[in-house]
């Protein structure tokens, strides 16, 4: 089966659970799914039952898609998103990108937990992505392109959209809020970086460091979506702090996951 007919048979099904029209397409890292509690009107999918979606694997990832109205606008949101480390190819992790452009969404906010790498970050901040790294050792467009998604060379040079930006930094400023801006670097994981990985990540200029999102948004851009990335710092990377774990990424996605809600909920709403 073609990538194309797959998706037709994703998209019918999800179709017929009630997903009408879709604006915004949503990833909500670790942590970070409780926004989609708040969306209104809410048609709930498993994972499990959706044609040719994987199944994740990651514990704290509830692996359903949630569609419904929040803030006004028209959304799909992956709560639970899937990772390259899991194992999956990266055409399997960015799936779910597919099918929302095939829903017609015309924009992605994607989410992620990260290490901050920027020596003027704080565990607990959130940070605007400005632009990303691909370390990750791979690409989901490496392949045959099919020229109706997408371009064979496209262009990354504004996958951040600038006007979101604005409007995200508009709206932390008139909440008092810090927003950091930065570029993330994505690994491949499962391990977190090691401390020279670290220093090399500063000097290659990235301000934080993460395990997704990249993939993500490769796909987004070939398929013509504008982008909005939001990060939440959850500590300091490898060898800025004495040590990593899951437990204090959790905890800190606890922490800020109020101010968290609240920035892409009210940047959703004037987007
Ligand atoms: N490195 C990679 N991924 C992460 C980190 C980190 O320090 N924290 C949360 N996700």
């Amino acid at each position: 089966m073609t990538l194309q007919e797959k998706l037709l048979e994703t998209i019918q099904y999800i179709h017929e659970q009630g997903v009408k029209e879709v604006e915004f397409g949503l990833i909500l890292g670790s942590g970070l799914g409780e926004l989609a509690e708040e969306i209104e009107d809410k048609v709930v999918i498993p994972y499990a039952n959706i044609p040719h979606f994987p199944v994740s694997t990651v514990v704290g990832h509830a692996g359903q898609l949630v569609y419904g109205t929040l803030a006004g606008k028209k959304v799909l949101a992956m709560q639970g998103r899937f990772h390259y480390y899991e194992g999956h190819n990266m055409q399997v992790v960015t799936y779910p990108v597919r099918v929302m452009a095939g829903l017609k969404a015309h924009s992605l906010v994607v989410t992620n937990a990260c290490g901050g790498v920027n020596e003027g970050f704080t565990p607990g901040d959130l940070m605007l992505i400005t632009d990303h790294i691909n370390f990750m050792g791979a690409n989901p467009l490496i392949g045959k392109n099919e020229d109706e998604m997408g371009p064979r060379f496209p262009d990354m040079s504004k996958a951040y959209d600038e006007s979101y930006r604005n409007v995200a930094k508009e709206v932390a400023a008139s909440k008092g809020l810090h927003l950091k801006e930065g570029v993330y670097m994505g690994f491949s994981g499962p391990t977190y970086e090691t401390p020279a990985e670290v220093r090399f990540a500063r000097i290659a200029g990235a301000d934080a460091v993460g395990m997704s999102t990249v993939p993500e948004v490769i796909v987004a851009v070939h398929s013509g979506l504008r982008v909005l990335g939001i990060s939440c710092i959850t500590n300091l990377a490898a060898g800025m702090q004495a040590n990593l774990n899951h437990e204090e990424v959790v905890e800190t996605t606890e922490r800020v996951k109020v101010a968290f809600k609240s920035l892409v909920k009210e940047t959703l709403a004037k987007l």
